[in-house]
């Protein structure tokens, strides 16, 4: 019953990444929340095109490296990552700078060549996001194989098509948003807030939200990015949206500065170590050996550059990996 749409593929498919990290076939029939999704759904029929279609890039350069040099967190990834049941590796893949008009300091992405989305893509669907939500995430990856996306340590996987959405990588961001906005222990979605919010509301935004409080909010990211950026909002989408609205209105008011479009990055945080790509004999490449066989989660240490100090600490708080639509 999801088949007939591009992102319900998107949201089927990355069942198979998460099951393949975990080893299991479970499917995705665990629902922490117990909300019904609104009715008529808007998500993945209305919003999603939406964003997509109405959403302006920022201005970027794309300037690929030309040397061996990957950052660590983009080789364990992609290497962690089988396409028709083989692991990739990554010699082939394409490291490449993203400076967007709005940040002085650019972002470091890396694509397999399986990879659906292009450079070009890549850049371009990131730079649809508001730079100030755009800057909490460090490196973006991308890679071929079933439909999924994750985020981990504030680095975003995509594998499969899940590249070539902007709601996808509005979704990831969202993730490390909800984990690091309060700068302290408190993630969002664990406040008092954000749980009587949804208590209040009638509904959620779209079944994947029902996964978690985590993913729901990561959903209703996308969903206020509409809102702060389109007049009319929501309401032009989702007639029934008043039945979302104490979540709704909680996002757009707290976090109405991150998720509104214009301004500059902040707070960008530190890159991930540069190692080589092939691993041939290099100092670097031997420290990368002995953490292959650890998690990417494990791998991910993020350290907050000039960040404030509250960010830093939050910064080690969690270490979680998501799968999203
Ligand atoms: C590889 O190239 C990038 C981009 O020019 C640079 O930042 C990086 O330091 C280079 N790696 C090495 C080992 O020199
Ligand atoms: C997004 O829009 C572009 C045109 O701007 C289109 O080629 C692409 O298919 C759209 N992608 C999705 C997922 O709707
Ligand atoms: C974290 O920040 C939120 C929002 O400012 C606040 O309500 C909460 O009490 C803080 N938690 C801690 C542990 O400081
Ligand atoms: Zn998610």
């Amino acid at each position: 019953m999801h088949a007939t749409s591009v992102s319900s593929a998107v949201f089927l498919a990355l069942i198979a990444i998460v099951d393949a990290n975990q080893g299991s076939f479970a499917p995705l029939t665990k629902r922490e929340l117990d909300k019904p999704v609104i009715q008529p759904p808007f998500y993945d029929n209305k919003l999603v095109p939406a964003l997509n279609e109405s959403l302006q890039t920022t201005e970027h350069t794309i300037d690929l490296w030309a040397n061996n040099s990957i950052p660590s967190i983009c080789k364990s990834a992609i290497e962690e990552q089988a396409v028709d049941g083989v692991l990739l590796t990554s010699g082939p893949v394409e490291v490449f700078s993203v400076t967007y008009a709005d940040c002085d300091t650019p972002w470091i992405m890396c694509r397999h060549p399986t990879a659906s989305a292009s450079r070009q893509t890549m850049a371009e669907l990131f730079g649809k996001l508001p730079v100030r939500h755009r800057s909490f995430v460090r490196h973006l990856s991308a890679a071929g194989g079933d439909s999924g996306a994750y985020s981990s340590g504030d680095n975003v996987f995509m594998a499969g098509d899940s590249s070539l959405a902007v709601t996808v990588y509005g979704h990831e961001v969202g993730h490390s948003l909800d984990a690091h906005f309060f700068g302290n222990e408190t993630g969002f979605t664990e406040t008092d807030a954000w749980l009587e919010a949804y208590d209040e509301d009638e509904v959620v935004v779209q079944d994947y939200a029902q996964a978690s409080q985590a993913e729901n909010f990561a959903q209703m990211v996308n969903v206020a990015i509409y809102t702060l950026n389109f007049p009319g909002g929501i309401a032009n989408l989702a007639p029934n949206w008043q039945q979302f609205s104490h979540m709704l209105d909680l996002m757009t008011n707290e976090l109405k500065d991150v998720l509104t479009q214009g301004g500059e990055c902040r707070n960008r945080l530190e890159n991930s170590p540069l190692v080589s790509k092939s691993g041939f004999g290099s100092q670097t490449s031997s420290v990368l050996s002995s953490e292959s066989s650890s998690t990417v989660m494990t791998i991910a240490s993020p350290t907050s550059s000039p960040a404030p100090g509250t960010r830093t600490r939050a910064l080690h708080r969690r270490q979680r990996q998501h799968q999203a639509k």
